[in-house]
């Protein structure tokens, strides 16, 4: 018999990619935090029948969903089948606040929060490695051959320090900043200025790789900076971090534009995050309201949507 009151929900939250964009494809060191500003939940409701979907780009059964939902049905199959669960008798309800296509890991985390949420209706205890491995199905749908690094952040709540090959090393965030995230309003080209930079490293690859070199050598400082509480350092690596990956030819003028209102307004330092030319960008203020300010300069200046986060209360255990 149905138990119609059954509901269970999965969450997961957005990430950030404080430093090391790119420079991480070629083996240097990127520093990424979880960003619970932006977070997803997935509900899980008996419903007799076929298995039915509700979020923002269809509502229906999800056998007829459409294909650029593949990677989200491809994670639902692959934990129905290791639940040895049949697939039918109830709905999936997501809400998410984490903007797609802008860096933030809304394919991860959507496939974690529907893990989690399958696991808990079926009453299953989830070790972490099983989750991650669930998640990447959708992943490697979604990107082609994911470094796991999305996964591990919007499921986790601590900030990794990651070098492409090696285990995630979580780090302690204790930084009395704000971190403020502004979404340009168009799509981030990841592939393309992946691409763009490899282009580059065949044309000139001591001047490709020098600035490579020097974004790991950044990456580095800022989590020194992170961990002895130095924001005014982390402010100027992040400037100069983005003055590197602009001549790497990764932002363009809607993220430089607000990279300089940032700076205008009071900002420690900011800086494109993530694959570029287009997504977010970040900026970090020494208080509340400074990251205010900076929060209000940034909307006035065409950011679609900003964020603020305190950097300050992260504890690793
Ligand atoms: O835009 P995102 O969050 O997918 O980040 C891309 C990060 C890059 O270093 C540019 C690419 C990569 O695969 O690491």
């Amino acid at each position: 018999m149905l138990n119609i009151s059954q509901s269970t929900t999965g969450t997961a939250n957005g990430k950030i990619i404080l430093m090391g964009e790119h420079s991480v494809v070629y083996g240097e060191p990127a520093i990424a935090i979880p960003f619970p500003a932006t977070h997803i939940q997935v509900t899980i409701t008996a419903v007799e029948g076929p298995v039915q979907l509700d979020c923002v780009y269809y509502q229906g059964n999800l056998a007829s969903a459409p294909t650029h939902l593949e990677n989200l049905m491809a994670v639902v199959e692959s934990t129905m089948s290791e639940l040895k669960q049949e697939l039918k008798d109830f709905k999936l309800t997501i809400k998410s606040t984490i903007p797609v296509e802008r860096g933030m890991g809304s394919s991860a985390a959507v496939a974690i929060a529907m893990v989690r949420a399958l696991f808990a209706y079926f009453s299953t205890p989830l070790p972490d490695n099983q989750l991650l491995a669930l998640a990447n199905v959708s992943e490697t749908i979604a990107h082609g051959n994911p470094s796991g690094l999305d996964a591990a952040m919007t499921s986790g709540r601590h900030p990794l320090y990651y070098i492409k090959g090696k285990p995630f090393v979580p780090f302690h965030l204790s930084l009395s900043a704000y971190l403020i995230v502004a979404d340009t309003g168009l799509k981030g080209q990841t592939r393309d200025a992946v691409a763009s930079i490899a282009q580059l490293n065949r044309e000139n690859q001591d001047k490709t790789m020098n600035a490579i070199h020097q974004l790991g050598d950044l990456a580095k400082q800022a989590k020194l900076a992170i961990e002895s509480n130095l924001p005014v350092l982390l402010g100027s690596v992040m400037d100069t971090a983005h003055e590197t990956l602009s001549f790497l030819g990764v932002s363009n003028e809607t993220l430089n534009h607000l990279v300089r209102t940032a700076r205008l307004n009071g900002a420690l330092g900011a800086k494109l995050t993530g694959g570029g030319r287009g997504g977010c960008m970040i900026a970090l203020a020494a208080d509340k309201d400074t990251a205010a300010r900076i929060s209000a300069a940034l909307s006035d200046a065409g950011a679609v949507n900003t964020w603020t986060h305190p950097l300050g209360d992260d504890k690793v255990e």
